[in-house]
Parts: structure tokens; C-alpha cells; sequence
């Protein structure tokens, strides 16, 4: 994107503002902005002294080495990840649940910090017992089931790279990721259970491994039942491999800055994207910012991070970040509408959770179905929630904080990417003023800047490009395999000291920072420079709206004319009137400017795997182009119902 236009007029304004409510604060980990101050005067002694809080086996020599644009995290220190994970809490709290397990169908378990030591143990044992050693890389391709935190805490246990792929990817997703990893051994199941559905996870594996070759063993967890095809010498029941394994497993002696994982993200064409991470940093970072930002307190909460673990979310607050810090969490294998559409608030209130993460697209759902499905529980156990994925529209926002935080929960905002690791734009519950829509300020100890074309840091209300100055311990540290495509894409548009995010972004009067979307979505229009976030943001702020998507399409007067897909509450009906009424909806709401040309109403919205709009497609539909790179897409007869509709769609004014 070296040539690309960074800058974005900055339209939406919005005033709202919830104070953290009392109760909170008096019980939270941080009640002043002192940690502010004290990151700020001295950002590596802050990480060195959140370093002491995990168990070093050798300490390091150095808390940063910064050769822009590489880094070293803890250099010299020696840790192993699943200690810090498992054994440190076997000394007082063996007993304490690590995850409240629930599969689609109901089955429940609740599994200690022993048993998941023990099943670490033993896997670990196993994945030895196949010529597993320090150094390998170990495909995972599973749903949401114990074993899949279990394998990646084995890996780790082990010293192996585990590269995670989202049980929702296609053999062909699989194959290349498993070719770039030259993974050795990869860990699946039969069959995962989706809406009622089984996912033929084994079936895409043995299809994926045609062309992968380093593939030597093939561990299947048998979850489903369903048949499945066999390859002598390949293939082995993880039952049957740990069966005869011991309860315990030395632990690899790890360098902070040896490899812990690869995950890949879908770059938008070509290669796979393995984003590396390293041990020390990383499991600094993630423990660090979980503790912090949601508060934990191990001995009460009960946290559910609803995403994926097939997604760095899931990684970094599923797995790492909540087991350094001795938490209960929960942990669900399904849908949210299975059996119904209440699945989540029945599950909150079977486990008092306490604490709630999710994403603006699951959201966003919940408002379409209605707040009678929450409404049927009790929530009261609740005290934080948090979202990230996208920017939230402030109405989502507010819904969120009405009707499932019933107004007394603090809802953190927190920004990030695959490639940070770790949150970096966030409030902190217990101190932050929120404003719906702004993930308000940089963790302690984080610098972000948003710079114009030219690097220049742009002044308040004005939007451009989001940068971070300074480094933080959970970055990525490489993509797998090609350094200078790591350069390229994030240290080069503005030199190696300076980390391009890809996002837009502006600051308000009070430094608070507001996302934009990625800067790839930005449209020219009439001489302008729009974010689709703040139009979609304006078209969500109407009662009868419950998502939509904004994109550009090619037009001789105004160079770009905007059309909107709307998705619309489940209890409205959508007509010329209600159209007319949407866009003068968004002329008031941010200015004329941004008034959609054309509004198309639709049932759903074309979303990637893990649930962000993909604006691309829509795109391509309003251009009449044929689609790009469809292999992220998850509901592609979406896109089906959507080309129609464009095609009848009334005249645009
Ligand atoms: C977007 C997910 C606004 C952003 C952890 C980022 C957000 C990309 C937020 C990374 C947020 C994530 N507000 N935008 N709170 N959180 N994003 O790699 O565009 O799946 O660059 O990591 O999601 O997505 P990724």
C-alpha cells in the first residue's frame, strides 16, 4: 500500500459519555491513572515488573532490544509456557476450574487446573512419542473441544509451533497452510458439531494432506462418532495415543524469544500470512493486558471470551493470557442460535459469568433477533464486557451496555490485530470515562499516532492513518518464512520505527481515539475521503437498523457514489418510505455528503470466517465486477441474494 492515500475526513460525532460505575471501581485492580504515569515515565521497567508476575526459569538480560524494525522481548530469559500455565497454580489452586466446557449438543464438564495438567501431560507425551521435538510446527484443525487447548498447552510444553487453522476453513485453506508450516504432525477430530450439523473436519484433512507432504501422523479426536476414512501408518485415535502416556512431562526449557506459534490471516491475495510469535513477550503481554482490562480476579470470575480459538482472540484470550492468570473461563463449542437463539444467555447465567468479550458482528445479531432472548435470563452475574473485531457503532454499543450489561457494566472497547498479540487501544473498567464507539486510549506504556500522507501527526478530529511508535512486548515477530514481506508490509510506509496498522482512525478533543476501518475501505467521494465505519455507524443509529454495510461505486459525476446494504431488526419492515427516511437518517446524522445514493435492503451481510464485513465483495457486486478472492467468505449465498436485489434495485436518486 506504499502509494496508497492515507487521509479520511472525519464525519460522525458522537457525545455520549458513561462514567465507570462506582460499585466497579471500588473493587477493580486499577482505581488511578498512576499506571499511566508510571508506564510512561519508564515503559520497559512497567513490562519488567508485569515479567516478574510469570515464573522465569533463567532471568532475562535485557528488557528491550530494539533494532528497528526488530525487536527482542526478555533476551537471555528462559520460561516454558505451560508451566506458567498449568504448573504455578498446581500448588494452591489444583482444584480450581480452568473451563466450564460445554458442547453444542449439552453435554457439560468442568475441568480443574489439574486435569488440565494432567491431559497436557500425556498429550505432550504423545506428540513426543511421534518424533515431536523442539522446533517442529504441529497443524491443529479442530472445533471448540478441551483437546484443542489441550494439544497447542502440549506444543508449548514441548517446545513445537503450533499453527492453529479455524475448523470453519476449507481442505484447500488447510493444505496451503500446512505446505508454508512444513508442519510434521496435525492434530483433528472426526467431526465437529455446528447448528445441529457435523463438520467434516477428518474427511478435509485427508484431502488436504494430499498435496502436503511433510504431514507425517495424523492425531483424530473422536467427538462426533461419524465415520471417517483411515490411513494405516498415518492416522491415530488420540485416545488410544495417550492411553499408555504418564501423567506428567518435562517441560522444554524455552528461550523468550523462541517461537510459540504461527497463525495465519487471510493476507487479501496469494500466500498464506503466518504471523509468528515468540514465548517471553508474548506471554507477558497477553497475561498482562487480560489481567488488567478485564479485570480478573481469579479467585470469583468466571470469564467467557465467546470467539473462535481458531482466531488470535482466541489465542491470546482463550488460552494464554487467561491461564497465566488462574482463570475460570467458559467454554462453548456452537452456535449462539442452537438450540435458540438465547444459547449465550442461558449458558450466562448456568455459570454466573461474570465477564463477557465478543464482537461487534455477534452484536450486531443479537439486536436483529430482538432483546426478548436475553430479556428470558437472568444476567445479573455480569460486571464487564468487551468486544473487539471491528469499530462498534455507537447504537450497538449502547445496546450492548442497555441489554445485556442491564447499565452496570463497564464495556471495553479493545483494539487490535493478529499481528500485535495483544490489545493495544483500550479503556481500563475501572478509570475510564467511555464514549460508545471509541476504544478510547493506548494500554499503558502503548504509543499510537495517527499521521497524515506525509507522517505528520494530524491534529484532533481529523482522520488518517493509525501508527504505533514505540514497541510492545507481544508483536509479531516475523511473518513465517519471508522477512521482507514483514518489513514491506508494516515497516516501510513510514520508516522501521514506525508500525503501520492499516486501520484509519481519529482523536477527539479529549486524545480519545476512534477507529475508522481499514483504510482500504475508505471512499472518494465528491472530493471527500469517507469512512464506510461512520456511514454504516449513521445508518445503525436508526431505530429500524440493525447492521449495514457501506461501499463505492463508480460514478461519473461524483467519482464515487455510495450505496448501503441494510439489515433491518427482525420486528421492521422495510419500504420506499423507510428507505427515503435512511438516508435522510445519515444526511442529518453526518452531512449531506455521506447521504447514500442507494440503499439495498438485505437479509444478511457477506462476512469473513471470523465475522467481519467484507466490503470487498459488496464492492465488486455494486460495480458490477466479477467477485475477487471468495475462499474467506462465509455465507456465500449471501452474496447470491445480494447480486440479485442490486440487479432489481429502484433508481438512485
Ligand atoms: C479490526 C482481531 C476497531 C481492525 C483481534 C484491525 C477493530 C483488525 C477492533 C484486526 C476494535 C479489531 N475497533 N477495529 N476494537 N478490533 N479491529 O487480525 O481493522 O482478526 O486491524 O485481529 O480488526 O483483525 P484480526
Amino acid at each position: 500500500m506504499a502509494d496508497e492515500n492515507l487521509d479520511i475526513d472525519a464525519l460522525l460525532e458522537e457525545n455520549r459519555v458513561v462514567d465507570p460505575p462506582e460499585g466497579f471501581t471500588a473493587n477493580a485492580l486499577i482505581q488511578d491513572d498512576s499506571v499511566y504515569r508510571d508506564a510512561d515515565a519508564d515503559f520497559e521497567a512497567f513490562w519488567a515488573s508485569q515479567a516478574q508476575r510469570l515464573t522465569w526459569s533463567r532471568p532475562w538480560e535485557s528488557v528491550l532490544e530494539w533494532t528497528p524494525p526488530w525487536v527482542k522481548w526478555f533476551a537471555g530469559g528462559r520460561l516454558n509456557i505451560s508451566v506458567n500455565c498449568l504448573d504455578r497454580h498446581l500448588v494452591a489452586n489444583a482444584d480450581r476450574i480452568a473451563y466450564y466446557w460445554e458442547g453444542e449438543p449439552g453435554e457439560q464438564r468442568a475441568i480443574t487446573y489439574q486435569d488440565l495438567y494432567r491431559d497436557v501431560c500425556r498429550f505432550a507425551n504423545a506428540l513426543r512419542a511421534l518424533g515431536v521435538s523442539k522446533g517442529d510446527r504441529v497443524g491443529i484443525y479442530m472445533g471448540m473441544v478441551p483437546e484443542l487447548p489441550v494439544a497447542m498447552l502440549a506444543c508449548a510444553r514441548l517446545g513445537a509451533v503450533h499453527s492453529v487453522i479455524f475448523g470453519g476453513f476449507s481442505a484447500d485453506a488447510v493444505r496451503d497452510r500446512m505446505i508454508d508450516a512444513e508442519a510434521k504432525v496435525l492434530v483433528t477430530q472426526d467431526g465437529g458439531w455446528r447448528r445441529g450439523a457435523q463438520v467434516p473436519l477428518k474427511d478435509n484433512i485427508d484431502r488436504a494432506l494430499e498435496g502436503a507432504p511433510s504431514v507425517k501422523s495424523v492425531v483424530v479426536v473422536r467427538r462426533t462418532g461419524q465415520d471417517v476414512g483411515w490411513v494405516e501408518g498415518r492416522d491415530a485415535w488420540y485416545h488410544d495415543l495417550v492411553a499408555a502416556q504418564p501423567d506428567a512431562c518435562d517441560p522444554e526449557e524455552m528461550d523468550a524469544e523462541d517461537p510459540l506459534y504461527i497463525l495465519y490471516t487471510s493476507g487479501t491475495t496469494g500466500k498464506p500470512k503466518g504471523i509468528l510469535h515468540t514465548t517471553g513477550g508474548y506471554l507477558v503481554g497477553v497475561a498482562t493486558t487480560h489481567r488488567l482490562i478485564f479485570d480478573i480476579h481469579p479467585e470469583s470470575d468466571v470469564y467467557w471470551c465467546a470467539a473462535d480459538i481458531g482466531w488470535v482472540t482466541g489465542h491470546s484470550y482463550i488460552v494464554y493470557g487467561p491461564l497465566a492468570n488462574g482463570t475460570t473461563s467458559v467454554l462453548y463449542e456452537g452456535a449462539p442460535d442452537f438450540p435458540d437463539k438465547d444459547r449465550w444467555w442461558s449458558m450466562i447465567e448456568r455459570y454466573r459469568a461474570t465477564i463477557l468479550y465478543t464482537a461487534p458482528t455477534a452484536i450486531r445479531s443479537f439486536m436483529k433477533w430482538g432483546t426478548e432472548y436475553p430479556a428470558k435470563h437472568d444476567l445479573s452475574s455480569l460486571r464487564l464486557l468487551g468486544t473487539v473485531g471491528e469499530p462498534i457503532n455507537p447504537e450497538a454499543w449502547m445496546w450492548y451496555w442497555e441489554f445485556i450489561g442491564g447499565e452496570l457494566c463497564p464495556v471495553v472497547d479493545t483494539w487490535w490485530q493478529t499481528e500485535t498479540g495483544m490489545i493495544l487501544i483500550t479503556p481500563l473498567p475501572g478509570i475510564t470515562r467511555l464514549k460508545p464507539g471509541s476504544g478510547t486510549k493506548p494500554f499503558p506504556g502503548v504509543v499510537a499516532d495517527i499521521f497524515d500522507e506525509n507522517g505528520k501527526s494530524v491534529g484532533p478530529n481529523t482522520g488518517g492513518s493509525l501508527v504505533l511508535k514505540r514497541p510492545w512486548p507481544a508483536m509479531s515477530r516475523t511473518i513465517w518464512g519471508d522477512r521482507d514481506r514483514y518489513v514491506q508490509q508494516y515497516f516501510s510506509r513510514f520508516g522501521p520505527s514506525v508500525y503501520l496498522t492499516g486501520d484509519g482512525a481519529k482523536r477527539d478533543d479529549d486524545g480519545y481515539f476512534w477507529l475508522l476501518g481499514r483504510i482500504d475501505d475508505v471512499m472518494n467521494v465528491a472530493g471527500h475521503r469517507l469512512s464506510t465505519f461512520e456511514i454504516e455507524s449513521a445508518l445503525v443509529d436508526h431505530p429500524a437498523v440493525a447492521e449495514a454495510a457501506v461501499v463505492s461505486r463508480a460514478d461519473e459525476t461524483v467519482g464515487e457514489a455510495i450505496v448501503a446494504y441494510v439489515t433491518l431488526k427482525a420486528s421492521e419492515h422495510g419500504d420506499e418510505a423507510l428507505i427515503a427516511d435512511l438516508r435522510e437518517h445519515v444526511a442529518e446524522k453526518i452531512g449531506k455528503i455521506a447521504r447514500p445514493h442507494g440503499i439495498i435492503l438485505t437479509d444478511d451481510l457477506p462476512k469473513t470466517r471470523s465475522g467481519k464485513i467484507m466490503r470487498r465483495l459488496l464492492r465488486d457486486v455494486a460495480n458490477g465486477r466479477t467477485l475477487g478472492d471468495v475462499t474467506t467468505l462465509a455465507n456465500a449465498d449471501v452474496v447470491d441474494q445480494i447480486r440479485t436485489l442490486a440487479a432489481s434495485a429502484p433508481a438512485e436518486e
